[in-house]
């Protein structure tokens, strides 16, 4: 039985990527781009916004708190900033659907102002921990409950006197981290946060980029209250996690050659390129530039036979939402892929372990599941229906699968691809990928 509300991607084997193309903003930047440019003084003028539905969840959320925002409107967003001490008290719970890192960073935020708030999502995000940001904040002073277990809803009470923590992370989490540096503008004195591994930096380079003193060495991040953002101009690039589904159809399809068009390079989130071309993938860097204090470049990919690897473990971070597009990669490779160290991908959107090896097996290929991993032999996928769980990353890459497999694959549950990748069907279909949506019940 399907739901008439659910959205079934059905690709057709076959097929080849060509052609060049801008893939939608990258995610992390647009949510700080409005949280940041929503405290700032004066205004904040967004080009390259990704319009999907967890950044604009977030640019809901600052509505309700009283913030004027015009947009967003062909991914231009003009935000006037309220300044640090400026948001109102919303009239209800702020809902941010399946975001992670919207209620992740807000937490941190929320703590820090002077009224209460309460912080819910979907199905998806209220099974999702919480205690990696509650825990922290609390010992900053923060009052936030949460359900027994740690997940969502989570109510913060407002007018809590924040104290600046020197924290450990015991994870590699860039939510973690921008979370205690956002409560950390509110707290008395120094907020300090030391990650086990690098993580994407976009909070520290964004805050810097709005005049706010950050101090950054050795793996530890440090501010102080006191000082003001100066609201500016945020050109968002192409996300590489949303480039990421082309570099591994373009690799793995035959007769490719695509051009993925000023892509963020952000070498805290270069990994799926390293991790590709560890395993023989074809990619050229080209025009690489600065915009805005953010590294980009064009991305030439062509077809190339790939080779199983052991995936580095110090590249799991800078990979950590790749993975579901990288193990369709492994699956079309000669040999064996191992991934360690990748425990945290069993609390993404899905778990992307266990849903990944369950699509992968149903398609021909052998996967097996470890408790922080995967091994997967490089095969032949054969087609058959998958299940994302509502995962938009892996509805997407089981949709590139199709490139190298014998009979279609259709993908159940995959409305949530419009929170990171709006048009991701008419984009791929443009390319070469033989893609059509269909309703459930149709
Ligand atoms: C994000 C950080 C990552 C990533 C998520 C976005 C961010 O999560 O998986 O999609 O914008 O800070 P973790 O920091 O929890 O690994």
């Amino acid at each position: 039985m399907t739901d008439p509300q659910e959205v079934i991607l059905q690709v057709e084997p076959g097929g080849r990527l060509h052609g060049q193309c801008r893939v939608p903003g990258d995610k992390s930047i647009s949510h700080r781009a409005i949280m940041l440019g929503a405290l700032a003084e004066g205004e904040t003028r967004i080009t390259g916004f990704l319009e999907g539905e967890d950044c604009l969840a977030t640019l809901k959320a600052f509505r309700a708190m009283g913030v004027e925002i015009d947009g967003p409107e062909k991914g231009q967003v003009h935000v006037r900033g309220v300044g640090l001490h400026g948001l109102k008290a919303p009239e209800g719970a702020l809902d941010v659907g399946n975001s992670g890192t919207s209620m992740r960073l807000m937490a941190g935020l929320l703590s820090g102002q002077a009224f209460d708030s309460t912080l819910t999502g979907d199905a998806s995000l209220t099974r999702r921990p919480m205690r990696r940001v509650t825990e922290p904040l609390a010992r900053m002073g923060a009052r936030i409950r949460t359900s027994d277990d740690g997940t969502p809803p989570l109510c913060i009470e407002g007018g809590a006197l924040l104290q600046g923590i020197d924290y450990r992370m015991p994870i590699a989490s860039a939510q973690v981290k921008s979370s205690l540096l956002l409560a950390g503008l509110y707290a008395q004195g120094q907020t300090c946060v030391t990650e086990p591994a690098p993580t994407r930096d976009h909070t520290e380079r964004m805050l810097a980029g709005f005049g706010y003193r950050v101090q950054r060495h050795d793996g530890c991040v440090c501010l102080r209250r006191g000082g003001q953002l100066q609201g500016g101009v945020i050109d968002v690039p192409a996300d590489i996690s949303s480039a990421a589904f082309f570099l591994v159809g373009a690799s793995i399809a035959p007769d490719c050659e695509l051009r993925l068009e000023h892509v963020g390079m952000n070498p805290t989130r270069t990994g799926i390129i390293d991790i590709l071309k560890l395993m023989g993938a074809d990619i050229q860097v080209e025009n690489p530039r600065e915009v805005g204090g953010e590294p980009v470049a064009d991305l030439l990919v062509r077809s190339a036979p790939l080779r199983g690897v052991r995936i580095p473990p110090e590249l799991v971070p800078l990979a950590i939402d790749e993975f579901p597009a990288l193990f369709v990669a492994a699956a079309c490779a000669q040999g064996e892929t191992v991934l360690t160290d990748a425990e945290e991908l069993r609390v993404k959107e899905s778990d992307r372990i266990q849903v990944m090896a369950e699509g992968l097996t149903t398609l021909g290929i052998r996967a097996r599941p470890t408790p922080d991993g995967i091994v997967i032999e490089g095969g032949q996928f054969t087609g058959g229906t998958v299940d994302s769980h509502g995962d938009h990353r892996v509805a997407m890459s089981f949709a590139m699968a199709a490139l190298r497999a014998q009979t279609p694959i259709r993908i159940r549950h995959c409305a949530n691809v419009n929170t990171s990748f709006p048009g991701f069907v008419q984009l791929a279909g443009r390319m070469g990928l033989n893609i059509q949506q269909q309703e459930g019940g149709a």
